[in-house]
């Protein structure tokens, strides 16, 4: 059986950002931000963080308005322009099963898989809003639902890039000898899945390479990684784990703890709220209840995917801390979001970054000397 990747051990811990192709920041608050959604802001937001030491970059899909995103982007376009303006940097394009299908996005990645010597990767979401699934015309499938046709989507990409004569008979998508021609050379694209349910984790544990949940404390996301991970395990199925932060890094704790007391000060009562009502009845018909927005407090959903509880707010020291301790409990990815993107995406990379791969090193030092 094969084991589960982790990078707990040797392996560097990743670094993902947001990209702000939606507007409005990372945050439902109307504290100003010098973030911007357009595509030269972008652009040159790639290059500062692909020279900051990012490995990812990841997009939004988002096809209407809500609370706060009055602007968006499309996310594969938007991901191949991030690809052009840059030499490493990884993109990740968000997909959505409904308005995408498996065919038409396995032949659109793999295009711009060879365009970018292999850079493109994607995150399958699927689906919270369910105002915007009704404003274009899609079903809205009840929770579950929306990961089994999720998990076939995937099934089908995997397919599609791998086989000839692919065959599939789903409930959501069919194939027939289809082969696609060039398939992807310069690997598989990677495929991200997001989300915290029982619904999420179990897709993740079959057919993802990457697991992105919501913000957490250490010990929550520990619950969880074993809980995906031993799933993983039983099936035979290497995942890894990303989890979502928002970083507020400043010269001293009172500072960065100033701009999340602004940030929350500043937050936009209404649209928090209307929010927290979408995303808390999107996860609704997850039984269990464990889905990503299910314990999240007022202050928490200003950041829209629970950012702040991961804690990476304080000092470049104290940061640094905090992410070697989410890598000891097995994240292997972290994917951030920040207020002023530019200047706080230099500002990781020179102060947080290298502390990070030195407490590491010491860490790697420690372990062999034992
Ligand atoms: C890191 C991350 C990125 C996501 N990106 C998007 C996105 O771009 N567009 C979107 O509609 N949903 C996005 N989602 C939402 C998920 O696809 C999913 O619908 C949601 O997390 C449901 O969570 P649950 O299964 O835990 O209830 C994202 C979720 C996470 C964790």
């Amino acid at each position: 059986m094969a084991m589960a990747v982790s990078t707990r051990g040797s392996e560097p811990i990743r670094f993902a950002y947001w990209v702000p192709n939606v507007s409005g920041g990372l945050v439902i608050s109307k504290i100003p931000q010098r973030t911007s959604w357009d595509a030269d802001y972008n652009r040159r937001l790639a290059q500062i963080a692909e020279a900051a030491g990012f490995d990812y970059a990841l997009t939004q899909i988002r096809f209407t308005a809500g609370y706060g995103a009055e602007y968006q982007h499309e996310s594969v376009a938007f991901s191949h322009a991030l690809l052009a303006a840059t030499s490493r940097l990884k993109v990740i394009a968000a997909l959505l099963p409904g308005p995408w299908n498996p065919t038409l996005a396995a032949k659109q990645v793999a295009t711009i898989a060879e365009l970018t010597g292999g850079r493109i990767a994607v995150n399958i979401v699927s689906g919270w809003f369910s105002g915007e699934f009704r404003a274009i015309g899609e079903p809205w499938l009840d929770h579950d639902e929306r990961y089994r046709r999720s998990e076939e989507f995937i099934r089908s990409l995997k397919g599609i890039w791998t086989q000839d004569n692919f065959s599939f008979r789903g409930d959501f998508y069919r194939y027939a000898d289809y082969t696609l021609k060039p398939k992807p050379s310069a690997g598989l694209p990677e495929i991200f899945q997001g989300g915290s349910s029982r619904a999420a984790r179990d897709m993740a544990a079959r057919v993802s390479d990457w697991y992105f949940t919501n913000g957490n404390t250490p010990e929550n996301i520990r619950a969880q990684v074993e809980d995906v991970q031993a799933k993983a395990r039983e099936n035979g199925h290497a995942v890894r784990i990303g989890v979502n932060a928002f970083v507020i890094a400043r010269d001293t704790e009172a500072e960065a703890r100033a701009v999340l007391q602004e940030i929350i000060d500043h937050a936009d009562p209404e649209a928090v709220k209307a929010f927290g009502h979408e995303v808390k009845n999107a996860g609704k018909a997850s039984p269990e209840g464990e889905g990503n927005w299910a314990k999240s407090s007022f202050e928490d959903l200003v950041q829209y995917n629970d950012g702040f509880k991961t804690n990476l707010i304080g000092t470049p020291d104290q940061i640094a801390e905090r992410i070697v301790a989410l890598k000891d409990v097995g994240v292997d990815l972290a994917l951030l979001g920040f207020l002023h993107f530019q200047e706080d995406v230099q500002y990781f990379g020179a102060h947080v970054i290298p502390r990070v791969r030195a407490l590491e090193a010491a860490r790697e030092r420690r372990a062999e000397a034992a």
